[in-house]
């Protein structure tokens, strides 16, 4: 595996991939076999954001690998409530550990931070951005229950403008062809402009459904969100858009009996707690692979980085370059301005936002 992090997971080679599905699958079948292989390396979790499952599987995966965890899960109790930068942090605690996870409300956060980490940085979700490593899991999960990752009918429902987890698994199937994938959401909550240009660009289908009933008798895979409340500005805005999409028993009648329910949790009110019994529900199941995934993710990166690498030193910014107002970029101002091309547009290399006009734009 190339990769020294994981911040994206369309960082991986679909070959990487291949090797990180094997090897989550050997872990399944013979954990024993892997319990002292991180034995003496240590795994920082910084968690600027409320996490259970996320973090916990990941610092659980540590653990059955043989390894030891340190960490935070609340800012308030660490010096970041002192004013400390992300690059500042990062830096620290590369001293302290040999691999780190970041979980931040601001877009961009990890790629950030691995600009300035000698040790291996993973995404552990960047505000409304990405979530690669749930993805690993939500590929594990199709990859064991459906065999294939082409040819699907995939629905996804809910709150598709801020669900990172959503934005990563198009950008993970944009590399697949054949699928159709319906996206089933308000207006307000449709996919952001730079996810729909990835997926318009790719190889497969869109179709927009604004109900559940109108399409669900289509799919091979439903994945469901919830409204993410803490991205509303307000709790006014956040209760227009709650509770418009259920998926009650009733509706999983009109299903296909090899229908796979899927859903990155924690779910609130989207599933009626009477769908968690039928069979086709696969959450529970897409939850404990991501642990399996994350394990297989911890040991490829470890073995990846046996060193620690002196970081590229970057130039002192400018003015803030990028439009988006909840990029990292418009926060920590030393971060010097990097941009790529998403889909022929010149995008912001930290969050994929729109950036400001061209001659404002040095790199
Ligand atoms: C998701 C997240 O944090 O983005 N949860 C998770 O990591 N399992 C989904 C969510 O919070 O809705």
């Amino acid at each position: 595996m190339k990769i020294h992090h994981m911040l994206d997971y369309n960082d991986l080679s679909k070959e990487d991939w291949q090797v990180m599905l094997e090897l989550a699958n050997d872990i399944i079948q013979s954990p024993e076999r892997y319990a002292a292989a991180c034995r003496g390396k240590v795994m920082a979790t910084l968690f600027y954001e409320p996490s259970t499952r996320t973090q916990l599987s990941f610092q659980t995966a540590m653990l059955r690998l043989g390894g030891t965890v340190i960490g935070f899960s609340d800012p308030k109790s660490s010096s970041v409530s002192k004013g400390e930068t992300l690059r500042d942090t990062v830096k620290i605690i590369s001293n302290y550990a040999d691999i780190a996870v970041i979980r931040n409300p601001l877009e961009g956060a990890a790629y950030a931070a691995s600009l300035y980490a000698p040790i291996p940085v993973i995404n552990a979700g960047d505000g409304g951005h990405l979530h690669p490593t749930q993805t690993m899991a939500d590929m594990l999960t199709i990859a064991r229950e459906k065999g294939r990752y082409e040819g699907l009918s995939i629905g996804l429902c809910g709150d598709l403008m801020n669900g990172r987890t959503v934005h990563s698994l198009i950008k993970a199937f944009s590399r697949y062809h054949g699928n159709t994938f319906y996206l089933i959401s308000t207006e307000a909550l449709g996919l952001p402009d730079y996810v729909m240009e990835i997926l318009r660009a790719s190889d497969n289908r869109v179709v927009l459904s604004p109900t559940l009933e109108g399409c669900i008798a289509e799919l091979d895979i439903l994945y469901m969100t919830r409204i993410q409340r803490e991205r509303f500005a307000s709790l006014e805005e956040y209760q227009a858009q709650a509770g418009i999409y259920v998926l009650t028993a009733e509706k999983m009648k009109l299903a296909k009996p090899d229908l796979i329910i899927m859903h990155p949790l924690p779910k609130v009110d989207e599933i009626d707690y009477e769908v968690d019994d039928d069979p086709r529900a696969k959450y529970f199941e897409q939850a404990a692979n991501g642990l399996y995934i994350r394990m297989a993710l911890i040991l490829l990166l470890c073995e990846n980085n046996p060193t620690k690498r002196r970081p590229d030193v970057y130039p002192i910014a400018g003015e803030p370059f990028c439009t988006n107002p909840h990029c990292i970029s418009n926060y920590e101002k030393y971060l010097p301005r990097m941009t790529k091309i998403v889909s022929g547009e010149c995008r912001c290399s930290y969050c994929d936002g729109a950036v400001k006009p061209k001659e404002d734009i040095i790199a």
